[in-house]
């Protein structure tokens, strides 16, 4: 089993581009799948989710080729409408493949879908919303058999919750059809409008992505496209909390400034300095910074709760005391006893956290439990004095391309190594 071992205590110096977003790429991949031409994906990282959807493609009769970085998704002639249940288990993201599969085949059958431990993660607003577009989804002792009689009826939807997969399947499921398709409430993430633009240059016509009201009006067929996913909102994150937790200066050449605001905001407000440019963002940290009060996740535009884990392992080293709640799942707070192990200060009762920042953390050997809680574990023993063992690197395999490339060319001591 690999681990990451880490000398803490590093300031960071240097650039990097971030890599484009995992949870941009996942549902462009189910988008390339209804794609009637060949499809080229650039900015795709070596991700382990990535290369289970692209397993699903494969299954499903496309042909991928990886050049680097770049995705080539050749068209399926298959007839096949099923995702096997160990493909589907591997990561929640699975789900996108069933709008995407109801629009070309008319039908699909799968198993619910896994991914990170976070709580109870159901699908009532993908399955409502894409029975009032006609389809007809029978849920069986964990399996989901769904068709469409009468092809995809278009409707105007209002969801209860801006939910960002629910989303990304109506959009999906709706962009090749009869009509227009409205939904009211939609999420407003940016990877919901990265996955209109990638639609639309392959022929869709969705207007409002990125807004709560997404007008999908249906079109006949998508051609094949070229394409480049947008970078990681996440990964900058991260790389500009771990910077003012370690202290140096680091730009992040492509980050959109855009996508980061409630971060540069907690960052500016904490004594960390962001410069903003066009050629992307430098963040400087000299001094320990303050602790940032309140912090309630919130769907985009509001503080991610995929940025949250990163923020409290921040908290635990910065001046005063921080409330963090999570707002969006139920169960995100595994790493947290982690992070005690490293000399971290937090109370937690139910959702929210209480942490007091501590002068310093020192090294100690813990265990990810999911994908964001292992990359906070990754930045609170960066901070820390001394040696850490990070296990379990996979999740953060999951979402970071080689997270110890990532920081170790920032300046900081990080190695994987076998047990
Ligand atoms: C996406 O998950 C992301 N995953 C998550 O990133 C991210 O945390 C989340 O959006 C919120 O931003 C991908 O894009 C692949 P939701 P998704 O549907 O689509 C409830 C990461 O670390 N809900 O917006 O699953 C749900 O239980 C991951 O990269 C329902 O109740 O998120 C949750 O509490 C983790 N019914 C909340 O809404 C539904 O039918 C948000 O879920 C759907 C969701």
């Amino acid at each position: 089993m690999s681990c990451l071992k880490i000398d803490g205590g590093k300031r960071l110096y240097g650039e990097i581009a971030v890599h484009g977003a995992k949870n941009s790429i996942l549902p462009l991949l189910a988008a390339a799948y209804m794609c009637q031409g060949q499809t080229v994906l650039h900015n795709c990282p070596f991700l382990s989710d990535v290369e289970i959807s692209l397993k699903i493609l494969e299954y499903l009769g496309c042909k991928c080729e990886r050049q680097g970085s770049t995705l080539i998704i050749s068209p399926s002639n298959s007839n096949c409408f099923e995702i096997p249940e160990c493909l589907m288990r591997e990561m929640r993201s699975s789900i996108v493949f069933m709008g995407a599969l109801l629009s070309k085949m008319g039908s699909c059958v799968m198993s619910l879908p896994g991914g990170c431990e976070l709580g109870p993660r159901p699908i009532d607003i993908h399955i409502d919303s894409l029975t009032k577009l006609g389809a007809v989804i029978e849920c069986n002792h964990g399996f989901l058999t769904c068709s469409l009689p009468e092809g995809i009826k278009a409707a105007e939807l209002y969801l209860k919750f801006p939910s960002v997969g629910a989303t990304e399947n109506i959009i999906l499921a709706a962009a090749v059809s009869n009509g227009t398709t409205v939904i009211h409430n939609a999420a407003r993430e940016p990877e919901i409008e990265d996955l209109a633009l990638f639609l639309n240059s392959a022929g869709a016509e969705i207007n409002g992505a990125g807004s709560d009201t997404v007008v999908i009006n249906g079109v006949n067929r998508l051609n094949g496209t070229e394409y480049t996913v947008m970078p990681d909102r996440i990964i900058a994150a991260t790389c500009m909390m771990a910077t003012a937790a370690c202290k140096g200066r680091i730009c992040l050449n492509n980050a959109n400034k855009n996508h980061l605001i409630p971060i540069i905001s907690i960052l500016r407000d904490g004594g960390t300095l962001v410069d903003v440019s066009d050629s992307g963002l430098t963040v400087t940290s000299h001094f320990r910074q303050h602790n940032f009060g309140t912090v309630t996740t919130q769907p985009y535009p509001g503080f991610p709760t995929d940025a949250g884990p990163i923020l409290v392992a921040l908290s635990s080293v910065c001046k005063g005391t921080g409330v963090f709640i999570e707002n969006i799942f139920d169960s995100r707070f595994h790493y947290i006893d982690e992070l005690r192990l490293l000399g971290a200060d937090i109370k937690t009762v139910g959702r929210v956290a209480v942490i007091t920042g501590v002068k310093s953390l020192v090294g100690a050997d813990v265990v990810s439990h999911d994908l964001r809680g292992g990359a906070a574990l990754t930045v609170a023993a960066l901070a820390a004095k001394g040696c850490s063992i990070i296990r379990k690197p996979c999740y953060i395999d999951r979402g970071y391309q080689k997270i110890e490339e990532i920081f170790g060319c920032l300046g900081a001591d990080i190695k994987r190594t076998e047990d």
